[in-house]
């Protein structure tokens, strides 16, 4: 999700989101400027990243080898641009695989460039605003299953004089852009990949798919309304960030902005504290849902949001089976949800609560996973955690319980974990997007993508945002990257050891901590850490989601792009660079690792870019196929 989206002209939906509910000024100065000292001490090792060695506690984090002889990265880096077209390293090449309209049985209509379809076109085809993706094999068969996070207004109804919509079909057409795809591909004897259309598994899953609530809070009269008074049949998804799969072949997408889709014909009518913490008020973003669906009217229906902002679990390989909910794991904005086998076979998910000053979370299975044994109380019966980071390196996980909360019960600790984790006095974090485990070694990492309320504003519970321990910087601007080792190398233990990998920035402008960490250079800067993802071999692949400017603060960072990192030396290289106006997001590896697949959402959104049809396109979100000429490994 981008920072600068047209919700309402140039606000952002966090921006928009304070507009409608607007936080107090922070005003507890002195414990802000208490823990901003301590942080200094912090900050001499934790700046220099590839030798952090010399900060005691965090030493245990890295090994103590600063600079390996030779670089593990198989490409030369490239340079930023600003060029509306995708640029990767000398010796790869990219490719078109599918993008927003292209429809997924031969009997549905191609992508119309004059009017961007109709709501029965769209709802037989690709969505919009790729995001988090993942490849299932099926036998012989690649299964690539897309994130459709939102559409954008003025592009979808850019057919329309305003750039808005007009009629109950320009509503459902944007409405039918959202959810999820399911798409077979295959790649042609000359290497292309493309849409297999009409095969059996090709789905959509839309705001009005029915799908069945599980854990916790399934049946709890937070979930009842009028059209399913027994809490259990929650109808579609919407607004999935990033995602995650399981052990056992299904994925996860993840509710994030389920807010903005709500609105109440009375614009003066007052939502109840407990839905505006997550934001969701009188005004939608303008998307209009509640003038073709009633259930989208707050003042009517005020349990229809406490049913949105979940993980959900989808079986590919299986089109005819309801998604299922996951309350187990929380209500919140949830980014994605990286799920880890720890050693005992329990199941452990970590996942990021994408809001200024909201939470991490872990999620520890009460049963242990076996291959071929039932999966499905897995997500279902466990304990939810939320993290507490302190100055010195390390970290707990504080347990959400209904008598540590406070809370009546676990079906309330799932509906309202903000709540809930506020309550534990949980560390308030700059905007916790993607997090990733390494495959190698027992660590995970979070991008904290940014944060200009850090120091300034409370978040949206009131919870104070000191500047101290990983969110060191006020009003950061360029985000930074987190991680962790779990006590033992135990998943499961509620104790870590926490350091920043990097810490984004411009060395070409700023100084001090605005310049970034020593592993950032003018060479391989960027801002806005988003998509986070390691490759089998331990890399892990940065996507960013920032400021394209590449103007002031952002001068030298030009489009969004993606870079790799390496965990044990803390070099990071440019890999990648998206067209104009893009977030690179999503990404996911062929059976064979030959080909890495990246999403690149929402290009153009501002009204600069034709990728990438070209012309006078309409430009759309697509996911590219990169692969080496030398048809090496991708990862
Ligand atoms: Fe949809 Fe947090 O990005
Ligand atoms: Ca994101
Ligand atoms: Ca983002």
């Amino acid at each position: 999700m981008t920072d600068r989206i047209d919700h309402s002209e140039e606000l952002s939906f966090d921006d928009y989101d304070e507009q409608l509910n607007p936080k107090p000024e922070e005003n507890d100065f002195d414990r802000v400027l208490e823990v901003a000292l301590t942080r200094r001490g912090l900050l001499k090792g934790v700046l220099a990243v590839g030798s952090v060695a010399t900060l005691g506690s965090l030493s245990t984090l890295v090994p103590n080898e600063a600079v390996a002889a030779t670089s593990r990265f198989a490409f030369s880096p490239i340079d930023a641009n600003t060029l509306d077209d995708i640029t990767v390293p000398p010796g790869y090449s990219s490719q078109v695989v599918a993008k927003w309209g292209d429809p997924l049985w031969s009997d549905g209509a191609e992508f119309d460039h004059a009017t961007r379809g109709t709501a029965a076109s769209q709802a037989v085809s690709i969505g919009d605003n790729i995001d988090g993706m993942e490849v299932f094999a099926h036998g012989d068969k690649t299964l690539l299953v897309l994130n459709n996070e939102y559409t954008n207004r003025k592009i979808i109804w850019g057919n329309r004089a305003e750039g808005a919509s007009e009629t109950d079909d320009d509503v459902n057409k944007g409405k039918m852009a959202h959810g999820l795809t399911v798409v077979e591909i295959s790649k042609s004897a000359t290497g292309e990949w493309g849409v297999v259309k009409d095969s059996p598994y090709n789905r959509r899953v839309t705001p009005d798919t029915p799908m069945e609530m599980t854990g916790p809070a399934t049946g709890h009269d937070l979930l009842k309304t009028a059209a399913d008074p027994a809490g259990t049949t929650p109808l579609g998804t919407w607004n999935n960030c990033g995602n995650g799969q399981t052990p056992w072949g299904t994925y996860l997408a993840c509710e994030e902005n389920f807010n903005g889709y709500f609105s109440a014909a009375d614009e003066d009518h007052k939502v109840s504290p407990e839905l505006k913490r997550y934001g969701v008020s009188s005004k939608d973003w303008g998307y209009g849902w509640a003038k073709v669906d009633e259930r989208f009217d707050v003042s009517k229906h005020p349990t229809e949001p406490n049913r949105f902002g979940y993980v959900v679990e989808i079986d590919p390989r299986n089109p005819d089976a309801a998604p299922k909910k996951r309350s187990a794991l929380g209500r919140f904005k949830h980014e994605n949800a990286e799920l880890v086998l720890n050693g005992d076979g329990r199941v452990v998910v970590y996942m990021g609560d994408d809001e200024r000053g909201e939470f991490l979370y872990r999620f520890v299975s009460n049963g242990v996973y076996a291959p071929g044994g039932d999966t499905d109380s897995l997500l279902e019966d466990g304990k939810l955690y939320a993290a507490k980071f302190h100055d010195t390196g390390a970290g707990e996980w504080l347990e959400l319980t209904p008598e540590a909360t406070g809370m009546a019960s676990m079906a309330e600790v799932c509906v309202y974990t903000r709540q809930a984790a506020s309550a534990l006095g949980a560390t308030t974090m700059d905007r916790p997007e993607w997090v990733s485990a390494n495959p190698t070694a027992p660590e995970v990492y979070c991008a904290l993508t940014n944060n200009k309320n850090r120091g300034i504003k409370p978040n949206a519970g009131g919870d104070l945002t000191p500047v101290g321990g990983p969110n060191p910087r006020e009003k950061n601007l360029y985000g930074q990257v987190v991680r962790w080792r779990p006590n033992g190398g135990d998943h499961t233990s509620n104790g870590f050891a926490w350091d920043l990998f990097v810490m984004a920035g411009n060395p070409k402008v700023k100084n001090g901590l605005e310049a970034g960490s020593d592993n950032v250079s003018e060479a391989n800067m960027f801002n806005s850490p988003d998509g986070l993802k390691f490759d089998s071999n331990g890399l892990l692949w940065i996507q960013t989601d920032g400021n394209y400017s590449n103007e002031g603060d952002f001068e030298g960072h030009g489009n969004n792009q993606m870079l790799a990192g390496d965990p044990a030396t803390g070099e990071i290289r440019r890999f990648l660079v998206g067209p104009n106006e893009c977030e690179v997001t999503g990404m996911t590896w062929s059976a064979d690792k030959r080909t890495m697949f990246v999403g690149i959402q929402h290009p153009g959104e501002r009204g600069n870019s034709h990728w990438p049809d070209g012309g006078d396109a309409v430009p759309r979100s697509a996911v590219i196929a990169i692969t080496r000429d030398d048809g090496g490994m991708m990862g």
